[in-house]
């Protein structure tokens, strides 16, 4: 007989989906409710700025052109925001797509890959699916960097680490000490990539990692996007920010033609003009979750500690359990299933209303 199977990259076959959250219409389904607090994807509850919106209908967007594929209009201006040169910029389909073109770019069939557990799933999907083998440092007891574990494991020299700072799902971020600790323990052929995706959240007096990279002389990449603080999730764009115009290239090279759409392209331009709306939309989060985090500690949870959109905790029972109780209540949140952390869940900061919803319906689940 002859075998129909179609051989594929078992890299790939093997993968874990990644864990997206529940869809609405999903969670109409299991609980016959129209309307749910959106609390599982930590996007922006404030929406985008007005300029945003007033871009896109300005009449520049030119739906039938293939937009520009070197996005050069933003990064320019990213460029003179940051203060980098524009060669060091890549711009990305979200940052999610930069954190695959590293991957592609960097990585060879059974290199070392260092990452942290609990984890942003695509840190560990994205090398796995190039063959790469991941090691996952577990959090301390107190919900922080285990610095001395990632020291001695960046000595034996793996060929890519991935951090988020703030830590999502987590929240805390690395002070200015322990990232010049991690960075006197970066080797040469080390790259390592800071994902910043909710440094606009992090606490004023948090290390820019961008300042503190600038003059370290390791290889590596910092990561930010437009889809959390800037409100611009739907659209996808987000950005690599490289150690040197060599590393940039060859990421460039491993990414999508035109990767970034038109709208995304004006839309971002426009959000980041409008640095005012960011910051107040940050201070109106910022705000919401110290409101969260008190509530949860009165009902006798123990948040860990936040400079994010979102907070992280242990519910008492299985996650996938209290999500789906959470679900019958009108709130959606992440379930976290990574092995030793199936008892928490993350919850997004929302509007007011969705925050009191999620509340109340957590007093119903300790009580
Ligand atoms: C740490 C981290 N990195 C990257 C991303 C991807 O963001 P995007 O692709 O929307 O820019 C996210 C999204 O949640 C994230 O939490």
């Amino acid at each position: 007989m002859q075998d129909h199977t179609l051989p594929m990259n078992p890299n790939v076959a093997v993968l874990p989906p990644y864990n997206a959250g529940m869809t609405v219409a999903r969670a109409r389904e299991l609980s016959g409710l129209q309307e749910f607090a959106r609390l599982a994807s930590n996007e922006n509850p404030d929406g985008c700025s007005p300029a945003v919106l007033a871009a896109l209908a300005s009449g520049n967007f030119h739906p039938w052109r293939y937009a520009d594929p070197g996005c050069t209009a933003l990064r320019d201006r990213l460029a003179d925001h940051l203060g980098v040169d524009i060669t060091r910029i890549v711009a990305g389909n979200g940052s999610e797509e930069m954190i695959a073109a590293i991957c592609r770019a960097i990585l060879r069939p059974g290199d070392a890959v260092l990452t942290v557990v609990p984890s942003f799933g695509l840190h560990e999907i994205e090398p796995l699916a190039a063959g790469a083998r991941v090691t996952k440092l577990p959090m301390t007891p107190d919900a922080g960097f285990d610095m001395a574990a990632l020291e001695t494991a960046l000595k034996t020299g793996p060929r890519l680490v991935f951090l988020s700072s703030p830590w999502n799902p987590v929240g805390p971020a690395l002070d200015h000490t322990n990232l010049h600790r991690l960075i006197a323990a970066t080797g040469p052929q080390t790259l390592l990539v800071l994902d910043e995706a909710y440094f606009e959240y992090a606490d004023p007096g948090s290390p820019d990692g961008l300042q503190e990279l600038r003059n370290s002389g390791i290889h590596f990449v910092v990561l930010r996007t437009f889809s959390k603080a800037y409100g611009l999730a739907g659209l996808r764009v987000g950005y690599a920010v490289c150690s040197d115009a060599e590393i940039a290239r060859v990421v460039w090279s491993a990414k999508t033609a035109f990767n970034v759409n038109g709208a995304a392209q004006i839309a971002a331009i426009a959000a980041l003009d409008d640095a005012a709306w960011m910051r107040a939309s940050v201070a109106r989060t910022r705000a919401e979750r110290l409101r969260v985090e008190a509530g949860l500690r009165a009902l006798g949870f123990d948040p860990a500690p936040s400079q994010t959109n979102f907070v992280f905790f242990d519910c008492g029972s299985d996650s996938t359990e209290a999500a789906a109780r959470l679900i019958r209540a009108g709130v959606i949140i992440k379930p976290w299933r990574e092995a030793g952390y199936t008892r928490f869940l993350r919850v997004t900061i929302g509007t007011p209303a969705d925050n009191d919803r999620f509340l109340a319906a957590m007093a119903g689940m300790a009580g």
